[in-house]
Formats: structure tokens, C-alpha cells, sequence
């Protein structure tokens, strides 16, 4: 089997500067050493190219804007010849915007993609009920096809995903328009209420039932879906989150269904991190995506 890694070392969907040296700290932890060790052919296709930061404008409540549309759209035709050469692409981020270019240019190898979100947030904002303007808060939207032009063209006319095949896993800030939003799409989310009620092990055999009609499923994990304990290098911590122990179950009970085709790790931020544990769960976490056993 094949895996192609890619950085996307973009820090303009949100305020905070360091995350765009996340895919640097990602592959310092030895992510590619991992991955050998468990057999596969890795290729680390290197960085995405990311526009200059300065002379980048806000565009109606939008920052940086053309940055991130550039960016994306370059993601977006770098993940369809990864996946067109029939390897499985890990994309290392760099701010959650990115995923709307993963999302768009996996979906056009897939007529039913399906995509689990692994997140404290919603990140299904729009221009119009971003507390922010940060497009890190907007890539689950956009993939639905709502949002600026520029960003939803992305994907072409057909939107990434369909709102029925998305599963959201650790929500524990939302927007108020983010849950309007979830209630008008019944989207399927499992807050940290319902994890907590039901444990790892159910939410995933849920997931994993719930999105049985996918011909794909990717797999967008946001640091900042685990508690600041376990990861505390990133832009938007949010107490009360997901265990490192739990995050592993997950990516093993993930690993098993053999269903998982791309991923994405996001959100790692170095400097505000501690010695850089939060690349080194990143890549803990992505051994057990890739079926790292404990025996
Ligand atoms: N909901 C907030 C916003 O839209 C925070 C989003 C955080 N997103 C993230 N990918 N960390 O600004
Ligand atoms: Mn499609
Ligand atoms: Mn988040
Ligand atoms: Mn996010």
C-alpha cells in the first residue's frame, strides 16, 4: 500500500501565527518513520506553495481570502493525483481552511464520499455567521456548498459532501448558527455529551454504520478535537475534550473497517505547543489510522 503525505504549511484561515509550521513539527515527530515501520510505501510529496501573507486583504468579512482560495485550489488538484494514483493521501496541516481543498479534490474521485470530523468545533460557519472571519471556522460549510463563491467553486458545481454523509465527533463549541445549521441538515454530531455517554467504542460503531453507503471516507482530525491536556499546541483550545486513550480507540476502530481512504491532520500550531507533544500525538494517532497494534 501506498501513502503519499503532503504539507500544507497555511496559517491565513485564522489569527493565530505558527500553524503553518505544523507540517514541519509533524514530520520532525517522524511521521514518515512510522509509517515504513508498518510496511508501506511513503512518498512526502513536500509542501503545498502558499501566497505571502502581507498585502492580503479582508474580502467581505472574509480574511485573507485569495490566499486561501489559491492555496486550496492547488490542494484541491494535488489530492486528485494522489488519489488518482492510487495512493492513500495524508495531508499535514497547516489550519482546518485546507480541508475545503482535501475535501473538493478527494470528492472528485468519489460519488458518495463520506467524511467524519474529529473537531471541538463545527467549523460550518459562513461569511454571513462567522463570530470571527477566520475560514479555518468555515471549511464544513463551504464543503456543503455554502459560503463565498470563491470557495464553494472549489469543488466545482456539485459540493463535496452531502450533509447525510458527514459525522462530526467531539463538538464542544458551537456556534448558534452552527447549530441551526446542524438542526436544518440533521447533521449526525457526537458532542462530548454523547461520548461521554455512550464511550468511543459505540460512537464509532455508530459512525462507522452511518456512513456504510460511502464508497470513501475521510478522516479530518483537528488537534483541537482532543483536550488541551493531551494537545496543547493549538490556535483554539477548548477544555473538556477528547482523551489521547479515547482519540486511539478511534483511529484503531477506525483502522479496522478498512474504509478509511485519506486524512488529515490539522491544526498543530509548534509555538504554542509543548515540546512538541501535540505533533507527537498527531502521529501517534495517525500509526493507529494506519494499524499500529499495541501487541
Ligand atoms: N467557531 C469559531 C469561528 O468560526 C471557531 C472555529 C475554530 N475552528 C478550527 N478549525 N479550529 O471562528
Ligand atoms: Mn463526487
Ligand atoms: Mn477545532
Ligand atoms: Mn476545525
Amino acid at each position: 500500500k501506498n501513502i503519499s503525505i503532503l504539507g500544507v504549511p497555511l496559517d491565513l484561515g485564522q489569527n493565530r501565527r505558527g500553524v503553518d509550521m505544523g507540517p514541519s513539527a509533524i514530520r520532525y515527530a517522524g511521521v514518515r518513520e512510522r509509517l515504513e515501520a508498518l510496511g508501506y510505501n511513503v512518498c512526502d510529496h513536500g509542501d503545498v506553495t502558499v501566497p505571502n501573507r502581507y498585502g492580503q486583504e479582508t474580502e467581505d468579512h472574509l480574511k485573507h481570502l485569495q490566499a486561501v482560495v489559491e492555496t486550496n485550489r492547488t490542494l484541491a488538484k494535488k489530492m486528485e493525483d494522489i488519489t488518482s494514483n492510487n495512493a492513500t493521501p495524508l495531508v499535514l496541516g497547516g489550519d482546518h481552511s485546507i480541508a475545503i481543498g482535501s475535501l473538493a479534490g478527494i470528492a472528485r474521485q468519489y460519488q458518495n464520499l463520506g467524511v467524519i470530523w474529529y473537531d471541538a468545533h463545527g467549523d460550518l460557519n459562513t461569511m454571513e455567521t462567522s463570530p470571527s472571519g477566520n475560514i479555518h471556522g468555515m471549511p464544513l460549510a463551504v464543503s456543503l456548498g455554502l459560503g463565498h463563491k470563491s470557495l464553494t467553486g472549489i469543488a466545482g458545481e456539485t459540493p463535496a459532501i452531502k450533509p447525510e454523509n458527514i459525522v462530526i465527533i467531539g463538538a464542544r463549541a458551537l456556534d448558534d448558527a452552527e447549530k441551526a445549521l446542524i438542526q436544518k441538515y440533521n447533521i449526525k454530531v457526537f458532542t462530548m455529551h454523547e461520548v461521554d455517554r455512550l464511550g468511543m467504542s459505540e460512537v464509532i460503531n455508530q459512525t462507522n454504520a452511518y456512513l456504510s453507503d460511502c464508497d470513501g471516507i475521510h478522516v479530518s482530525l483537528d488537534l483541537d478535537g482532543l483536550d488541551p491536556i493531551d494537545a496543547p499546541g493549538v490556535g483554539t483550545p477548548v477544555v473538556g475534550g477528547l482523551s489521547y486513550r479515547e482519540s486511539h480507540l478511534a483511529m484503531e476502530m477506525l483502522e479496522e473497517t478498512e474504509n478509511v481512504t485519506s486524512c488529515e491532520f490539522v491544526e498543530v500550531n509548534p509555538i504554542l505547543d509543548e515540546k512538541n507533544k501535540t505533533a507527537e500525538a498527531a502521529v501517534a494517532l495517525i500509526g493507529s489510522l494506519f494499524g499500529e497494534k499495541i501487541r
